[in-house]
């Protein structure tokens, strides 16, 4: 069986995730979409929201092979723990591939065993991040085409309430 795991904050998840995750689940059996626990890491939405939002994607998407998760620590023992022998990442621009390239080298070098594969972002999504949906939303702006249309009203509304 061939699993998977697309890990990251998903604070909250974009079109862009969409567009990653909708690419890559046709190559699994299984995949595991994995919010990442990080008590240092400041997110603007509670873990529970993130998963609920994924679960909302999974379902209007009918991406019936994908399922979400959470994780602490590090990402290659949660990716055995599940079996997942491939991580999955998206790359908008040569700056991400900065930050990619270090993880990656630290990933193999924890286990060599698993194998991240990257998908190219769409143009459309390549100005898109978690933190400019924060900032618009939080200022009331439209966040149409830049979340999933059945997450917007919770997004709005959690923006909302901070
Ligand atoms: O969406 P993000 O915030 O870019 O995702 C980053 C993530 C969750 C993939 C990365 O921070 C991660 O894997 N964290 C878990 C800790 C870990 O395994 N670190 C290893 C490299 S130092």
């Amino acid at each position: 069986m061939k699993i998977g795991v697309y890990p990251g904050s998903f604070d909250p998840f974009t079109v862009g995730h969409l567009d990653v995750l909708k690419n890559a689940a046709p190559l699994f059996d299984k995949l595991y979409v994995a919010v990442l626990y990080n008590v240092s890491k400041s997110a603007s939405f509670s873990v529970a929201d993130r998963v609920t939002m994924i679960e909302n994607v999974i379902r209007a998407e009918g991406l019936d092979n994908v399922v979400s998760g959470t994780f602490d620590g590090l990402l290659v023992e949660y990716a055995r723990s599940i079996g997942a022998r491939y991580i999955i990442r998206g790359l908008r621009a040569t700056s991400d591939f900065e930050y990619e390239f270090q993880i990656d080298a630290i990933n193999r070098h924890l286990n060599d065993g698993i194998q991240t594969v990257y998908f190219m972002a769409n143009p459309a999504h390549s100005f898109l991040s978690s933190s400019n949906v924060k900032e618009i939303g939080s200022y009331g702006g439209d966040l149409h085409g830049l979340v999933p249309e059945y997450n917007l009203n919770f997004i709005r509304e959690r923006l909302a309430r901070q």
